[in-house]
């Protein structure tokens, strides 16, 4: 038996080779105005990730458009989570959303995303790290910060529900939006940041691990 392949080591499928992946992190406008990014930030940077980005900018209408274009099919996904949701609290969909269809109801979603850019700035960020998406997915927690378990910042900072979206018809409060896959990551910053705008540097922790 080769003795790397036996124990504990890890199948090489397992094993990170991008080191540099980046990712996308937005800190929303409920999390700006409550004056929480700093203290957000920080569980980021403390995990060894680093910033290669960062600006705090008021993104008009074209901008919101092309970060949450959504598909028919995210519209009636996220529209059926809405449905169930009511059905859980017993609320009358029509009376939220004059329909019952989920693809309807997915696409006044959209657009309550597409409106909450106008509440105010939001501070964009790009991390890079070895498997930088998933650890900031982890840490970000559930969509729903009154679903979210302690530990994740919308679990640590956040109460906002489904109800209270649905009830106020604008986007959930929850503080933060984090690239969903390495495509949407790749996809995501070049709507945000110029090549330029993305800086090379040494953070101490490469060091530290070597590489
Ligand atoms: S999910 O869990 O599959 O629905 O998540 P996702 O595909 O990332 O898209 C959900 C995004 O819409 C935002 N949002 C809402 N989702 C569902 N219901 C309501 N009422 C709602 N309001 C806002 C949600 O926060 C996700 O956006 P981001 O920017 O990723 O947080």
């Amino acid at each position: 038996m080769n003795k790397q392949n036996s124990g504990n080591t890890k199948p090489a499928k397992f094993i990170n080779t991008n080191l540099k992946q980046r990712t996308l992190i937005l800190l929303k406008p409920d999390a700006v105005k409550r004056g929480i990014t700093g203290e957000i930030i920080d569980r980021f940077e403390q995990t060894g990730l680093k910033i290669v980005g960062a600006k705090l900018i008021k993104a008009d209408r074209g901008v919101a458009q092309k970060h949450y274009k959504k598909d028919a099919a995210w519209h009636k996904k996220v529209g059926e989570y809405n449905l169930k949701d009511c059905e859980d609290l017993d609320v009358d969909p029509m009376e939220i959303f004059g329909t019952t269809d989920p693809t309807e109801i997915g696409s006044q979603v959209n657009e309550w995303l597409f409106s909450m850019f106008d509440e105010g700035p939001v501070f964009a960020f790009v991390f890079e790290g070895p498997n930088a998406v998933k650890k900031v997915r982890t840490l970000v927690g559930s969509t729903y910060p009154d679903a979210a378990p302690p530990g994740t910042i919308r679990g640590d900072y956040g109460l906002d529900s489904a109800v209270m979206s649905m009830q106020k018809k604008r986007a959930l409060l929850n503080l933060i939006h984090a690239s969903g896959t390495v495509e949407e990551a790749q996809e995501e910053i070049s709507i945000w940041f110029s090549s330029e705008e993305l800086l090379d540097y040494r953070r101490a922790d490469e060091d530290v691990y070597h590489y």
